[in-house]
């Protein structure tokens, strides 16, 4: 069976978390340090926000997420600020592309018109895959925040949904 894309689900969660936390200890994706629970995926759910994780032999492998990216600004009601995680061990087999895919369809669906997400210059797998994707990457933030005490820069990428 080949890897399914699917909204997610309550059940999912811990597999969300699981997936989550190896990007998390990577240092690679993200800026966030503490490491998820279920729980807190649980919570992400109820948010009701786009969220889809692709299926493998029925495993949760990767997943795909579309927060908005100011809540509570009309202006910017559209626009949604992802992410994309694969298990450490499946990366690199076309399961980020398929949840991204997704994650764009659902979110076009929703009527939004926009995705953006800031990425670590240094992250070349996740450049490569909003390359792929046909994201614009639109500069760089020079020392946007710092991770384990050091200054890092990003990337900042968007795609246009909407014609
Ligand atoms: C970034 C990530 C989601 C990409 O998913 P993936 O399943 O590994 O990538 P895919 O196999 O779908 O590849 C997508 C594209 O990126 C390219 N790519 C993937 N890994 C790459 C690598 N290590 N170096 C260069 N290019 C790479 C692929 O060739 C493909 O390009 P193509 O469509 O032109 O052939 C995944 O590697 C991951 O979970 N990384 C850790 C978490 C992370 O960094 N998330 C992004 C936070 S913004």
């Amino acid at each position: 069976m080949p890897p399914r894309p699917r909204p997610a689900r309550p059940e999912d969660a811990e597999a969300i978390a699981r997936i989550y936390n190896d990007g998390i200890e990577d240092r690679l994706a993200t800026f966030e340090t503490r490491l998820r629970s279920a729980a807190d995926v649980a919570g992400w759910l109820e948010e009701g926000f786009p969220l889809i994780v692709v299926e493998e032999e029925g495993a949760v492998v990767a997943w795909a997420s579309a927060p908005p990216y100011r809540p509570g600004r009309e202006a910017y009601a559209g626009i949604g600020e992802f992410s994309a995680y694969v298990a450490r061990s499946e990366r690199g087999r076309g399961l980020g592309r398929t949840a991204m895919d997704a994650l764009a369809t659902e979110a076009r669906a929703r009527g939004f018109w926009k995705l953006v997400s800031r990425i670590f210059p240094e992250n070349e797998p996740s450049l490569a895959l909003c390359r792929s994707l046909g994201f614009r990457e639109v500069g760089i933030y020079r020392r946007h925040g710092q991770l384990d005490g050091a200054w890092r820069d990003v990337v900042i990428v968007e795609l246009l949904l909407a014609d």
